[in-house]
């Protein structure tokens, strides 16, 4: 009789269980809302979703940032909360190919980049902005962002990512190709705008009166705010990320 009242208290504690469990993820799967009107500001996401902006630049306010800050409000006004992050005028230390960053699953030399490896794993998308040096990407934020995805592109994967760029004059696309190639090996989708992402000016104040650059930065942190919101749907839908296939590498040398 003891044997079976211990067997009968034990079932209901399962049933108990497997019922509660059950009724916390439906209360988790809430689908998402989408205005009847299609409307994709009124899409509420389970969490509030985060984009990183980096600022190479040397100028802490300076041009580029004045293109970040357009994008960011674009953002924010789509309920997408943004961080400004400027690398500054400090040295960076370049890659210095010794591959341990493969074991340490971070970079052997502890600066800025480690700090955004731990901040990128809780970020939904990434906009990296640099001034233009020579019809390239500044050396600082060059430096930088080699390091940054030799270590640390896992935590990019399937994530948004933009480029921006500030010039004076010239050299603005061969920049931007620079810095999209980032993205387009490390499983990212790009984000674009209306143009090619760029601003143009040698002041902040010169870049407020490039009107069509702005309007790019406002149309590319719409764009953002979408694509995030849609990539949070079907996630909601049960859709997975793509299956990775074992890696091959091929080097040259036949
Ligand atoms: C070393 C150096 C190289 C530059 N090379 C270019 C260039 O190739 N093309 C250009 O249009 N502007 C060039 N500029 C100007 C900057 O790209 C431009 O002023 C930029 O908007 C500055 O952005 P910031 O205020 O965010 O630093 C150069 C500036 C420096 C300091």
């Amino acid at each position: 009789m003891l044997v079976f009242t211990a067997f009968f208290c034990a079932m209901a504690l399962v049933c108990t269980l497997i019922v509660r469990c059950s009724q916390k993820r439906a209360s988790e799967s809430q689908p998402a809302t989408i205005a009847s009107d299609g409307n994709h500001s009124e899409f509420t996401t389970p969490h509030t979703m985060r984009v990183l902006l980096i600022n190479g630049s040397p100028h802490e306010k300076g041009c580029t940032y004045t293109a970040l800050s357009e994008v960011a409000q674009a953002l924010n006004a789509e309920g997408v909360e943004t961080e400004i992050y400027h690398l500054g005028s400090k040295p960076m230390q370049g890659c210095t190919a010794c591959g341990s960053c493969r074991k340490l699953k971070k970079c052997v030399f502890e600066d800025q980049v480690n700090e955004i490896i731990e901040k990128a794993k809780t970020m939904d998308g990434f906009i990296f902005g640099s001034p233009v040096y020579y019809s390239g990407v500044n050396g600082t934020m060059t430096a930088f962002l080699n390091r940054l995805f030799y270590a640390g592109s896992s935590h990019f994967a399937y994530k948004p990512g933009a480029a921006v760029v500030s010039a004076r004059r010239a050299g603005t696309t061969a920049t931007l190709d620079q810095l999209n190639k980032y993205f387009t090996i490390s499983n990212m989708p790009v984000v674009s705008s209306q143009y090619w992402n760029m601003v143009h000016g040698n002041t902040p104040d010169e870049v407020r009166q490039d009107l069509e650059g702005m309007q790019i930065m406002r149309t590319l942190g719409r764009n953002m705010a979408w694509l995030l919101k849609s990539i949070e749907a079907g996630k909601q839908a049960g859709l997975t990320r793509p299956e990775a296939e074992q890696r091959i590498g091929t080097n040259f040398i036949r």
